[in-house]
């Protein structure tokens, strides 16, 4: 079975539905949870599933580089196969996204290539966009910019709010992200020369359809 470790700074419901999912599919296990934030209620739901966790606080006085090696000890202390973003909420150093080449998902709050970054929703509201989303990626040293896996599409309605429509993206968040796990654990997903391939084929710039 497939190690997977998951990374988060917050709530922990991506976690939680890649725990769900794992009891499910039998093909991976959480088999740590690692948080930036003490009080990060996603641990509270690793504790809940038995599954090991640890902190890793960020020192006012280190620089990235050292907080990154710091995390790298942290990550390789469990021996995964896959590391797993879901709402870690720092910026990666490029010396360690490339220690995880291939091996590093993330989910991102938006139809990417757009609105790489922060406040994805309010973006998109501002916009008048009629459609938003959520995309799974490959992490790669260019933030939110690695090839896409899968996306989820939800249509925007007048006189949504941030709430609204975080709400229902936070939805298809969690019905994509434990099925790229599950592809991944059963090896049928992998990234060559930075493209995505599901089952040899190669997925398209919109992800998986
Ligand atoms: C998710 O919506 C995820 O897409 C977003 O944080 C949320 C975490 O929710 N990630 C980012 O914004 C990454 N830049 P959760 O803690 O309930 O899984």
């Amino acid at each position: 079975r497939c190690r997977v470790v998951v990374l988060i700074s917050g709530n922990g419901s991506n976690l939680q539905a890649i725990i769900d999912g794992c009891d499910d599919t039998l093909t991976a296990d959480v088999v740590g949870v690692i948080s930036n934030k003490p009080d990060a209620y996603g641990l509270v739901r690793a504790h809940h599933s038995e599954i090991d966790t640890s902190c890793v606080i960020a020192h006012s006085d280190e620089t990235r580089e050292q907080y990154d090696a710091r995390l790298l000890e942290a990550i390789n202390k469990y021996q995964p196969d896959l590391v797993v973003l879901a709402g870690f909420m720092r910026i990666l150093s490029d010396g360690f996204v490339e220690q995880f080449t291939g091996k590093m998902l993330n989910i991102h709050p938006s139809l990417l290539p757009k609105y790489p970054g922060l406040h994805t929703h309010q973006r998109a509201i501002d916009a008048g966009d009629s459609e938003h989303g959520a995309s799974v990626h490959f992490v790669t040293p260019e933030l939110d910019s690695g090839p896409v896996v899968l996306q989820a599409k939800v249509p925007v309605y007048p006189g949504d709010d941030v709430a609204t429509l975080s709400e229902r993206v936070h939805e298809q968040e969690h019905a994509i992200y434990p099925m790229v796990v599950k592809w991944f654990s059963q090896q049928r997903l992998v990234m060559k020369d930075g493209k995505a391939y599901l089952d040899n084929e190669l997925i398209g710039e919109q992800g998986y359809a």
